[in-house]
């Protein structure tokens, strides 16, 4: 897997919880990256996180990213806070891109806390261009908002509504003025924690916005039940049955049961594969499918990049036939 040697070169406060990292080259320069995209930041052994970059993609010498520390949290955003001070190096992924602008006429951004951070690059690139769009931010209090100093001193303030829970003005009061008709040629993004965006899509949904209309970027994976379907929809038990996932350069087939993921199978295997979330978010093991119909468990494939069924996340898809032939 390719990374880069990063130094951090400054941390500000961005709100009570949150903390802005300036990461720079250690050599030479940053690959470009379109508003949208993330890194994985290597923070020990066993830990690597993604995080979104929130600076505007014309930029060129820095990435910055934005981190709430979360005390319940697996750790990442604890290690950060605690052990990561300016100067120290770091090692990082190139960035990528799951999450990225689409042509439309008008755009609407809605994030949730921390999820303003990839929608914050996506309205300095729209910004920069002269796009139509609004941003609306939802937080808890002023002191829980992060990024609100540079919101409000931004190109785009006017267009830029922060909402406070504890002023009474939450999402669940009422989605934002744009959303509540649908528009033709609007593309309308959704970044925050996961109750916060499920609600936002059902709302949307229901209002008659077009499930392509609505583009969304996931910090965790959706509760899932054990047979790996999203609670509160039907069993999916069946599709969890062991399968087989055959290797296309090789033509070896290796079972994978139930209890086991592709890519538990394949590294046990000495299949080198490529791996970061390993929770579906990142898409880091995609993989090419030349033959058979995945279960696709990721948050990270559209809709359509669904139904194309031509690739998969293996370290948490499974098969919905015996089995799956992999471009490796
Ligand atoms: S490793 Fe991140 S989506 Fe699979």
């Amino acid at each position: 897997m390719q990374t880069l040697d990063v130094i951090v070169h400054a941390i500000s406060l961005a709100s009570a919880t949150s903390r802005s990292y300036e990461l720079r080259a250690v050599d030479g320069a940053l690959p470009p990256f379109d508003a949208g995209a993330h890194i994985d930041v290597h923070l020990g052994p066993s830990l690597v996180r993604q995080y979104s970059l929130c600076n505007s993609p014309r930029e060129s010498g820095r990435y910055l990213i934005c981190v709430r520390r979360e005390d319940a949290g697996r750790g990442g955003s604890r290690t950060l806070h605690r052990d990561i001070t300016v100067g120290r190096r770091l090692r990082i992924s190139p960035p990528r891109n799951h999450f990225p602008l689409v042509t439309a006429q008008q755009h609407v951004l809605v994030a949730g806390g921390i999820g303003i951070t990839p929608l914050l690059s996506m309205a300095e690139a729209l910004a920069a261009r002269g796009a139509t769009f609004v941003l609306h931010h939802y937080t808890s209090s002023t002191e829980e908002s992060p990024l609100l100093e540079r919101l409000q001193v931004s190109a785009f303030a006017e267009r830029t509504t922060v909402h406070h829970s504890d002023q009474g003005d939450t999402i669940r009061t009422g989605l934002p003025t744009e959303l509540l008709t649908p528009a033709p040629d609007t593309a309308v993004y959704v970044c925050g924690p996961d109750g916060f965006m499920t609600h936002v899509v059902a709302e949307t949904t229901a209002a008659g916005w077009q499930p392509g209309q609505i583009h969304t970027e996931r910090f965790a994976p959706k509760a899932r039940t054990a047979a790996g379907d999203e609670i509160a929809t039907e069993s999916t038990a069946e599709f969890s049955a062991e399968f087989t996932v055959r290797i296309a350069s090789t033509g070896i087939g290796y079972p994978v049961p139930a209890d086991r993921t592709i890519a538990d199978v394949l590294t046990a295997n000495g299949v080198e594969v490529e791996l970061s979330c390993e929770q579906g978010i990142c898409g880091a093991c995609l993989t090419p499918v030349l033959a058979g119909e995945p279960d696709h468990r990721d948050e990270i494939q559209t809709p359509d990049e669904r139904a194309a069924d031509n690739q998969i996340t293996i370290c948490c898809s499974r098969a919905r036939t015996p089995e799956l032939l992999l471009g490796l």
